[in-house]
């Protein structure tokens, strides 16, 4: 199976709904492969694999790292991963080199970097370079030192006029998509309708061309659930229940059996 192409997500624009989740894992984005248009590695894996408190501490080789892995787990998705902060925003020669060595490194087929106007240059830089780029505007978690937390956008109808160039920005730049993350419906339906890329939302409403959820979060492994998430499946107290289990036979001396020993 050849997997999707970028063109192929952006074709997609008013069409089929896309269908995206986040993952950081072979063996869980082997599933995912299996349903999604797109894969993303997101720099949320800083909060959701390793316990930080926002995405701004993840390290490039992190991302390299867990994008090598998704790679490798799947065969028919297109694989994109996130820059992550501190990589991409100082000038677009910085942003290649971090860029590339991430398509480099892991095999995937589009990044993803946060930030409209003011990151257009830089995305018309990859893109025009072979490096095609997925924006992401509206609330931007790494910026969260400056919004003073995660905060939805558009509340006020005077604030959706920068939350709108900052999506005709990043479509005249050449990003082949955009998420649209945080921010209110009438706000997302009216970027989506105003721009030729699929916008693909994620705390955006149905009015986005696509959905993205954090799969962790879908599957009930966050103790804490936005509002825009909705719980697919209860693995956290599925997986208490089996380490639970699993403690009570060892300490009962009832695991492994006859079943599990070599003879
Ligand atoms: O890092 C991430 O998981 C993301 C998506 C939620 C869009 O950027
Ligand atoms: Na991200």
């Amino acid at each position: 199976v050849r997997r999707t192409t970028v063109p192929q997500i952006a074709r997609r624009k008013g069409g089929e709904p896309i269908v995206s989740l986040t993952s950081y894992h072979a063996h869980t984005a082997a599933i995912v492969d299996r349903h999604a248009d797109f894969i993303l590695v997101g720099d949320s894996l800083g909060m959701v694999m390793h316990g930080m408190e926002s995405t701004v501490g993840v390290p490039l080789e992190l991302m390299i790292m867990h994008g090598r892995a998704v790679v490798r787990g799947t065969k028919k998705a297109l694989i994109v991963v996130d820059l992550p902060f501190g990589s991409y925003e100082e000038s677009p020669s910085v942003a290649f080199r971090n860029a590339a060595r991430v398509m480099k490194e892991t095999g995937c087929g589009a990044v993803k970097l946060e930030g409209g106007a003011r990151m257009a240059e830089t995305i018309r830089f990859l893109t025009e370079r072979g490096i095609p780029v997925m924006a992401h505007i509206g609330l931007t978690p790494q910026s969260v030192h400056v919004m003073g937390g995660f905060k939805t956008q558009g509340r006020q109808e005077a604030e959706w006029e920068p939350h709108m160039a900052d999506a005709r920005a990043v479509t005249d730049a050449g990003a082949f998509a955009v998420v649209l993350e945080g921010m209110v419906e009438p706000l997302a339906a009216k970027i989506t309708a105003g721009i030729a890329i699929p916008t693909i939302g994620i705390g955006a409403s149905v009015e986005c061309d696509g959905q993205i959820l954090v799969l962790e979060d879908m599957l009930g492994l966050n103790p804490w659930t936005p509002k825009f998430v909705k719980v697919y499946g209860q693995l956290g107290p599925m997986i208490e229940d089996s380490v639970k289990r699993y403690a009570e036979e060892v300490r009962a001396r009832t695991f492994p059996t006859e079943d599990q020993v070599y003879r």
